[in-house]
């Protein structure tokens, strides 16, 4: 089968090589891919968001199955426009996605079907906001109702850093269109994981759980970004825990966005924290996470194609998703300055016997040099039979691996492995 991949980054890389596994698949394309990702598939030069183009590129070029993997084409329609083609695609249609696309429509779902989260309120009149925030209990968390490419939460420790919030989303529009209305929520506390599920809207397959490391520094400190590495399983995600979440989460969400006519099928990746009230929802993704992807995937058993066909299908329930009982580890190499401003176009060196665990997120080729090209660089994943082995296995691969202004975080697992020890 022919296979076209919609994305760029290392979240697509580890969707792609997986997928290299599958005698069924015979071909794969990306649009757009990276210069790493053009080692594995051929790459095309139109961009994600671009959803005609990617359309009549797939008609044109004879695929037979398509995978949707960011947010933006999803939540733009690039699945509904695809199977108005005919072909047929992993993701939620446009109307599905909203799941992710505005916290507005999440927070209200939860709210409507008793499935839980933090408190809220939402607001689209500025001064409205600002007196709220008078009175609102502190720590406090603002959301911009949209996309706003995984920026648009600010945790105010300050009343005066809740209002500049409020005022730089709603009135400086620092996320344009995405920040006119937001959401302002209760700070909530307590370990996070990730669980991304594969559904075909009927029933949901959690896959094994995961853990983020979203500040740029160590210990937890500084910006925040798109994710520094992660690890899977977490440990805090105990068999309890994830039956009280399949009862109280997953199927409800499921059932909800069914009664709300909004059937989702694809991969919705629920964002958790273990609160001292129970599993809370922090947000939906309607996609695979990046970079949990990178540690969930390379631990899938099971034949990926067959197990998205299943998805679209509404097969998944007679479908076997294995995952084996190892643990991976991730590490995200970045260009030093990232989140914020760094140089790009440095030469990177990457030993052919670690390829396979190497997915590359901001690259481009140069003939045939790979430079960087983006913030978050490349991830280096290990897999062993237990957690500290797959860390320290992914910190030896990093060794290994060499370019210019190269960053990374020493303590990827580390908080998961205190956890473990403490149990
Ligand atoms: P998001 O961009 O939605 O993934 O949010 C970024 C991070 O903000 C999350 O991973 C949490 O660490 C934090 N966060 C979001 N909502 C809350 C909340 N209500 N209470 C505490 N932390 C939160
Ligand atoms: N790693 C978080 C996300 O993909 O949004």
């Amino acid at each position: 089968m022919k296979i076209l991949v919609v994305g760029s980054g290392g979240r697509e890389h580890a969707i792609i090589k997986k997928l290299k596994e599958s005698k069924n698949v015979s071909e794969i394309y990306a649009v757009p891919g990276n210069g790493g990702i053009a080692k594995d598939a051929i790459c095309v030069d139109i961009g994600a968001k671009e959803i005609d183009k990617i359309a009549t590129f797939a008609v044109e070029n004879k695929i037979d199955y398509a995978v949707v993997a960011p947010d933006d084409p999803l939540v733009l329609g690039c699945v509904d426009k695809l199977n108005e083609k005919g072909i047929p695609c992993f993701g939620p249609k446009a109307n599905a996605a909203i799941i992710e696309g505005s916290k507005v429509f999440s927070k209200n779902l939860m709210k409507k079907y008793g499935i839980p989260t933090a408190e809220y309120e939402v607001f689209d009149n500025l001064d409205k906001a600002l007196l709220y925030l008078d009175t609102a209990p502190i720590p406090t968390v603002i959301k911009a109702d949209g996309l706003a490419l995984g920026k648009g939460v600010i945790i105010a420790t300050t009343r005066d850093e809740a209002k500049d919030a409020v005022i730089s989303m709603m009135r400086d529009e620092m996320f344009g269109n995405s920040g006119k209305t937001v959401v302002i929520e209760e700070f909530l506390t307590g370990p996070e994981v990730s669980v991304l599920s594969f559904t075909d809207g009927e029933t949901v397959v959690p896959m094994i759980s995961s853990m983020d490391h979203k500040r740029i520094g160590d210990n937890d400190t500084g910006l925040n970004t798109g994710g520094m590495g992660t690890i899977a399983p977490n440990p805090y995600y105990t068999e309890d825990i994830a039956k009280l979440c399949m009862d109280t989460i997953f199927i409800p969400t499921i059932n909800a966005m069914n009664s709300e006519g909004r059937t989702f099928k694809g991969c919705l990746y629920f964002g958790l924290m273990l609160t001292p009230k129970g599993p809370k929802v922090i947000e939906y993704n309607c996609r695979f996470g990046d970079p949990e992807t990178q540690v969930v995937l390379p631990l899938l058993e099971s034949d990926l194609l067959t197990v998205m066909q299943a998805t679209t299908n509404g097969t998944l329930k007679d479908t076997e998703v294995k995952f084996s009982t190892k643990s991976a580890c991730c590490v995200i190499m970045a260009s030093k300055g990232y989140p914020q401003s760094y140089e790009k176009g440095f030469e990177m060196d990457i030993p052919c016997g670690i390829w396979n665990n190497v997915y590359v997120a901001g690259a481009k080729l140069d003939g045939d040099v790979l430079k960087t090209n983006g913030g978050r660089v490349l991830g280096a994943t290990a897999v062993a039979g237990d957690l500290k082995t797959a860390i320290s296995d992914a910190y030896g691969l990093v060794k290994q691996i060499k370019f210019d202004n190269a960053y990374y975080r020493n303590d990827i697992g580390a908080k998961a492995l205190n956890a473990i020890k403490e149990n």
